[in-house]
């Protein structure tokens, strides 16, 4: 099955990763890269966005600009002591020269969504504002897509920004609230299972080996990444929470989940929190008359990171 998808993201290094999977896994029609602000500004999101489909001779691929700022709130403190400057390592990679779809990310989504009814899956991989500006343009989106998947959220464990809250979450909160209340379930890969499933650095020279151009650029691009998650550890590792989603429309089978209700926190102090109550553990209408979301809670990781090998090396 060929699953049409919108991949909507603030790339950074695991972005990249998981846009070089999706364009490699024939299984997956790539309509566009919606950008978003979140890693690092938006106006960089979208620059390095058209350079992973340089890079991948997709330049097929519409790109879009989205949302700068949080739905509330000041701009954003971006990551780039996590991605770099650049958003990619501070490897110095020249940027495109093509230019930007006119099209701003919302109103991509919001057109695509309506060109192929039931079609479309969004893969949300970074902060939420342009899928709940898009749900504001178009009330019936959920209605008009397949589904919604996301990399983001801590249901039943810490999160890494703050002890309750996950960086995609926390950098827009309040758009958070408004995508998961909408109406459709959101299958939610969070730091339940992405920060369970850690990559031997070795990985990235594996992609590269496989795939000297894409594999090559994420062996190059990835070690400042790796420094910063290997910090503190006996050991050098690295996440790449991004794929997931994708993987799972791919590989099914490879994910189990826990369904419950949600809410999101968007006080100071919790900001951010994914807050998963299990069917049936409260009687709380604060829960109990939330949306349901289905939380990833288990991933085989062994044939998770074969998958990425095997999809590069394609
Ligand atoms: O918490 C990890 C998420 O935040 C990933 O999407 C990463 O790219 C950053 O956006
Ligand atoms: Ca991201």
């Amino acid at each position: 099955m060929t699953h049409k998808i919108i991949i909507d993201t603030d790339p950074g290094i695991d972005d990249a990763m998981a846009i070089f999977f999706a364009f490699q896994s024939p299984e997956i029609e790539v309509l566009g890269l919606t950008t978003v602000y979140g890693n690092i500004p938006v106006s960089m999101s979208a620059r390095n966005a058209l350079t992973l489909c340089d890079i991948a001779g997709r330049q097929d691929v519409p790109v879009t600009k989205g949302v700068a700022l949080p739905w509330v709130g000041p701009e954003s403190e971006y990551a780039h002591f996590v991605h770099g400057d650049d958003g990619f390592g501070n490897i110095d990679y020249p940027p495109s020269t093509r230019e930007v779809d006119p099209r701003s990310s919302a109103e991509f989504i919001v057109e695509m969504a309506r060109k192929y009814p039931g079609e479309i899956t969004l893969v949300a991989i970074g902060p939420l504002g342009n899928i709940a500006l898009a749900l504001r343009l178009e009330p019936e989106l959920p209605k008009l897509v397949k589904g919604i998947s996301i990399m983001g959220g801590a249901a039943f464990v810490p999160g890494n920004v703050t002890p309750v809250a996950e960086a995609n979450i926390w950098n827009d909160a309040y758009a958070a609230d408004i995508v998961f209340s909408a109406d459709w379930e959101v299958k939610m890969f969070g730091l339940d299972v992405t920060l369970f499933a850690p990559t031997d650095p070795a990985f990235v020279d594996i992609l590269a080996e496989k795939n000297p151009v894409m594999g090559g650029f994420m062996q190059k691009a990835a070690q400042f990444y790796i420094d910063f998650y290997s910090q503190n550890r006996d050991e050098k590792v690295c996440f790449f929470h991004d794929a997931f989603p994708i993987a799972h429309l791919v590989k099914p089978e490879l994910f189990e989940f826990t369904r419950g209700n949600i809410r999101i926190s968007t006080d100071e102090l919790n900001r951010g929190q994914t807050v998963v109550a299990p069917v049936g553990t409260t009687a709380s209408p604060l829960w109990t008359e939330a949306q349901f979301v289905q939380a990833a809670t288990g991933v085989k990781h062994e044939e998770l990171f074969q998958l990425f090998i095997d999809t590069y090396a394609r």
